[in-house]
């Protein structure tokens, strides 16, 4: 069972790597990781699990965050229709994005980043991406295109960084943290 302390936090090399395709099927071993990543984001929702052992809770998280350089990662969040993703991705590849842009109007925030951050990243408001998606009812692996827009595409393109070694304060506009550009408008939340 991973807790917040197996969490890689920023300083570590490893968040700034490349991560390596997984290889096909995949192994047991990258699978355990997987599972236990996921793991990690059900216990998130779990508020008495997170009181007990002082996890901090998150909607996505990538291979290269629990110290294995591999191009995975687990996503669970509420879009912002209130719609539940879950999401087990291996070898994804973005194939089309929209010009037009988002962002988190509180800006992003990452399990790795253990300090506070001020600033606006700007992502895709919609995103195709082909990958390798867990199916849950047959409990293997598909070949997938996922179309994601809004808050679920900003958490996928987060993670997506972690795998090329990119984390969000990287994105933030150094000289003026909260500049927004013409072609984008901030995420909005529907009650
Ligand atoms: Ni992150």
């Amino acid at each position: 069972m991973l807790l917040y302390n197996d969490i890689v936090k920023e300083q570590d090399p490893v968040l700034r790597q490349k991560a390596a395709l997984v290889d096909l099927p995949i192994s047991t071993n990258d699978l355990r990781t997987l599972k236990e990543m996921d793991e990690y984001l059900t216990n998130s929702y779990d508020q008495e699990f997170v009181a007990k052992y002082k996890i901090r809770p998150g909607v996505g998280i990538a291979a290269p965050q629990v110290g294995v350089s591999k191009r995975m990662f687990c996503i669970q969040a509420d879009d912002e229709k209130g719609n539940f993703h879950h999401y087990i991705v291996v070898n994804p590849k973005i194939i089309s994005e929209s010009e037009q842009l988002t962002f988190l109007p509180n800006g992003e925030g990452c399990l790795s980043v253990d300090r506070n951050t001020q600033g606006l990243v700007m992502r895709h408001k919609k995103i195709k991406a082909r990958c390798q998606l867990f199916n849950f009812d047959k409990g293997d692996f598909e070949e997938t295109i996922l179309t994601l827009t809004g808050y679920i595409a900003i958490v996928f393109q987060h993670e997506y960084d972690h795998l090329d070694g990119v984390l969000f304060v990287d994105r933030i506009n150094k000289e003026n943290p909260f500049f927004v550009p013409e072609n984008a408008k901030a995420l909005e939340l529907e009650k």
